[in-house]
């Protein structure tokens, strides 16, 4: 058995002869746990020769790309580029419905933009005299991805294409280095919690990689995210004002493309409909939505009339009461 501090101690160590005296280190940050606590322990290893790069894809959530910025480069004194893709990304997506399609799109996309950065970056690199090249890549893979990765061999087996940088090593020539290919999510969190990452950042839920364009049903144009992004926070908000959020494993709303009848001021409006999604679970794998106890009985009351009232366009919101399996956690 072994303890945080042992496993801190062991991978830095670990990062420091893998990378040499002056091999230098690029990785994609999201905002998520798994992305910022490897951000965070290659800095502590390697300092200056890590580079965090956040593509914003026009995908994510509300202030987002502000919020990686601050704590990242703020608190941590972290190097980090923020590369403004979105309307690269949201030209991609015109016109694309399937959701498979529009995956695949992204996770293109994603791996270009990324490359091109690192391109960049490499340029930079080359100038300054105590650093040799960019050769390694740092990836957040946990325990169970790597298992899932080898009991889902194959892309018949493949229940969706994961947008996580597959792919992204061999098209850039780079060696992988995977702090975290040992550990358990709420390992991840209590080593986290050790090397000093905020609360709300360590128990955030997950967020996928092609971020809200699966999460607004059909094509995700900009003013059909800007609607879902604005019921997600006011959800978000709820439930971390109720207390709630550290007893759901994951809450999201979602934008249906289809529209209903709704009684705006004295006017009758034919708007559309946002889905609200919170479910309980371990591993992911299968879930089962959040009941809301008794004294939370008006809770979802509560975030419906707030998305009614203040989100434009919406007449009518829903709880989606499917467990997983059959559904899946996500709408696409
Ligand atoms: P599903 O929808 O398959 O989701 O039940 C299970 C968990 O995985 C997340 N998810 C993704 N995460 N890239 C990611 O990084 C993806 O493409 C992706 N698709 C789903 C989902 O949010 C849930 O936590």
């Amino acid at each position: 058995h072994w303890t945080m501090e042992e496993f801190v101690g062991k991978e830095i160590s670990r990062i420091r002869t893998l990378v040499g005296e002056k091999g230098q280190v690029i990785g994609a940050v999201s905002g998520g746990v798994d992305s910022t606590v490897a951000a965070k322990l290659m800095h502590e290893a390697i300092g200056g020769r890590f580079h965090a790069v956040l593509v914003d894809n026009g995908l994510l959530r509300q202030d987002e790309a502000k919020i990686v910025h601050k704590t990242l480069t703020n608190h941590f004194g972290i190097q980090l580029t923020v590369v403004d893709a979105s309307q690269r990304f949201l030209g991609e997506l015109k016109g694309v419905t399937d959701p498979e399609q529009k995956r695949k799109t992204i996770g293109r996309n994603f791996i270009d933009v990324f490359q091109e950065e690192a391109h960049k970056l490499e340029k930079a690199a080359a100038n300054s005299p105590n650093a040799g090249d960019i050769e390694w890549l740092l990836q957040g893979t946990l325990y169970p991805d790597v298992i899932e990765s080898i009991s889902f061999k194959g892309p018949s087996q493949t229940i969706k294409s994961h947008h996580n940088v597959g792919g992204l090593p061999a098209a850039m020539h780079l060696k992988l280095i995977e702090p975290l290919r040992e550990l358990f999510k709420d390992e991840v969190r209590i080593l986290g919690t050790k090397l000093g990452i905020p609360e709300h950042l360590v128990w955030r839920h997950p967020f996928p990689g092609p971020g809200l364009a699966i999460r607004v049903l059909g094509e995700a144009t900009e003013p059909q995210l800007r609607i879902v992004r604005q019921a997600d926070k006011i959800f978000i908000d709820e439930l971390v004002a109720n207390d709630l959020y550290r007893k759901t494993s994951q809450a999201f709303a979602a934008l249906l493309p289809v529209r209903a009848v709704g009684v705006i001021g004295d006017k009758r409006e034919h708007g559309q409909i946002i889905s609200l999604r919170a479910v309980e679970t371990t591993d992911f794998m299968t879930a089962v939505r959040s009941h809301f106890d008794i004294e939370n009985r008006t809770f979802l009351d509560r975030v419906s009339s707030r998305i009614t009232n203040e989100v434009e366009g919406i007449t009518r919101v829903v709880y989606d009461i499917t467990s997983k399996p059959p559904g899946t956690i996500e709408m696409e």
